[in-house]
């Protein structure tokens, strides 16, 4: 049974924050002796960002989860009828024990008129990597015969908020990814050998409940992320070796039209491509293997070969074009990567039919995922209402624009920034009151999914978010 993508969409905060402007002159001096123009070369060059996406104060997980699957359906025509199961991957739930998707799917019922009573849902969490459990799950199910429906919908929705001028700001981002798997997809049919898998029990990067913003060991966490993945894909190659005789490391890169990677920011796919290919090209010795400094060095020195610099432009740097513009999305970072691709040119796009594709997953905590898929024959670039306006142009390129999208100034991103960390409830004249997001919103919410805040006053009640589609 051929089980995989069949139709993709993701959806994304209007609102961004230009990295190259106003907010390097005012990070100068905190990351860069004053020097703005070197803070924006290190951001655009070192790290990969031009922009990233902030969510405005009627945004959460849940309205940008529910605005990716209402994407979906109504750009490739799928309704909610035939739609078994809603697997909800995210690592910033809004609640501790209601799942997002609940909330994202009653927003579905009343937007569509639609009964939903058949649709299981759950919200899964690990980091950025319970989305591709998620795909997993969901591609198990099918293949079970556990469903009743043609369709699984896994969404990733997610929101990376870290504190303010510390070198995590620049890799923020907001947004959704949603995936339809089925029997006989158009996008990529799913390799039925195995998994790469690595778990470790790290501390590189988690939000304790009292906390929100992430802790993070930034270098820490990138190592960890090298490491793991690393080993998920080593054992990835071993079930490919037993499914494909004759084949070497290098057959299985040859074999690869696209290399996706998790995508924290742009650059790590760089470091992780080093890693994978490294080996390939035949450029590592045994001693820089063993010595974690040498192994960087040379690691560094293999990114500027020509050998690498073609690898990377043909296999990888069509997929990071979304991620430039957008930042991270922690659970749907892997699939934006995906997005960016069917974003190409159709020329481009055609090119990939029948090839296959690699997919590198890691969630901080810490687990690896290395899996496979072969794209479609029928493989197409996403249709135009599949994405934001703004970020469909073909080249993945975020611009300007009342069409496309706010850019804010410092103050507001700031303000918008302090909004999504404090508690939605506060105290007046002894008791709860809700804080009210759409008039903390800097663009009005007008044919969107709104969160308009927490019930409060009454016990039963009380902290129950309120949402609503807003014409
Ligand atoms: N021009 C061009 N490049 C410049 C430059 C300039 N003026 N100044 C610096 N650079 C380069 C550096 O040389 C470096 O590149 P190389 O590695 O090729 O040498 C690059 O910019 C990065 O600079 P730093 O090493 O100084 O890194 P930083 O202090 O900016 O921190 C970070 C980077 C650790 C990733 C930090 O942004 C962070 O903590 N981010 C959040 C955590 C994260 O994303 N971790 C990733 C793995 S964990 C994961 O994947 C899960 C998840 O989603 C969070």
């Amino acid at each position: 049974m051929k089980v995989g993508i069949d139709s993709m969409a993701f959806a994304t905060p209007r609102t961004f924050v230009d990295l190259s402007g106003e907010w390097a002159d005012r990070r100068a001096t905190l990351f860069a002796n004053g020097n703005a123009d070197d803070l924006r070369m290190k951001v655009k060059k070192g790290i990969g960002m031009n922009c990233m996406r902030v969510p405005d104060a009627h945004e959460d997980i849940v309205t940008l989860g529910a605005e990716a699957i209402k994407r979906l359906l109504d750009s490739s025509g799928i309704t909610l009828a035939q739609v078994s199961h809603i697997l909800f991957a995210t690592e910033g739930g809004v609640d501790l024990s209601k799942s997002a998707s609940s909330y994202a799917l009653g927003l579905l019922a009343d937007y569509y008129s639609a009964d939903v009573s058949h649709i299981a849902n759950v919200e899964l969490k690990f980091a950025c990597v319970a989305s591709s459990y998620a795909l997993e799950y969901a591609a198990a199910l099918i293949r079970s015969g556990m469903t009743t429906r043609r369709f699984v919908i896994v969404v990733s929705s997610d929101i990376a908020h870290y504190e303010l001028c510390t070198p995590a700001e620049y890799t923020q981002g907001a947004g959704a990814v949603a995936l339809a798997i089925s029997v006989d997809p158009s996008l990529v049919v799913l390799d039925p050998h195995p998994m790469g898998a690595a778990s470790a029990d790290e501390r590189d990067f988690f939000r304790p409940l009292f906390k929100d913003t992430p802790t993070v060991d930034g270098k820490h966490s990138v190592d960890v992320y090298l490491r793991l993945v690393e080993m998920a894909y080593q054992r990835y190659q071993q079930s490919y070796f037993q499914s494909q005789l004759k084949a070497s490391p290098s057959d299985v890169i040859a074999d690869a039209g696209a290399l996706l990677f998790h995508v924290p920011f742009p650059k790590m796919a760089e470091y992780m491509a080093a890693r994978v290919l490294m080996p390939v090209a035949g450029s590592t010795s045994s001693a820089a293997l063993r010595d974690p400094a040498l192994r960087a060095e040379a690691e560094k020195e293999f990114r500027s070969s020509g050998v690498f610099r073609s690898l990377f432009a043909e296999k990888i740097e069509p997929s990071l074009g979304l991620s430039r513009e957008i930042g991270n999305i922690y659970s749907g970072a892997l699939f934006l990567g995906l997005a960016s691709l069917l974003s190409q040119s159709p020329t481009a796009v055609a090119q990939l039919a029948g090839r296959r594709v690699i997919f590198f997953a890691y969630g901080s905590g810490a687990s690896a995922r290395a899996y496979s898929g072969t794209f479609s024959t029928k493989i197409a670039p996403l249709s135009p209402t599949a994405g934001p306006n703004s970020l469909m142009q073909g080249d993945g390129k975020a611009q300007a624009g009342k069409e496309c999208g706010r850019a804010l100034n410092v103050p507001d991103y700031e303000r918008l920034h302090a909004f999504h960390g404090q508690c939605q409830l506060r105290q007046k004249d002894g008791s709860l009151v809700a804080v009210v997001p759409e008039r903390d919103s800097v663009c009005t919410p007008r044919n969107a999914f709104a969160y308009l805040g927490m019930e409060s006053g009454n016990p039963d009640r009380e902290g129950h978010r309120m949402y609503r589609y807003q014409i």
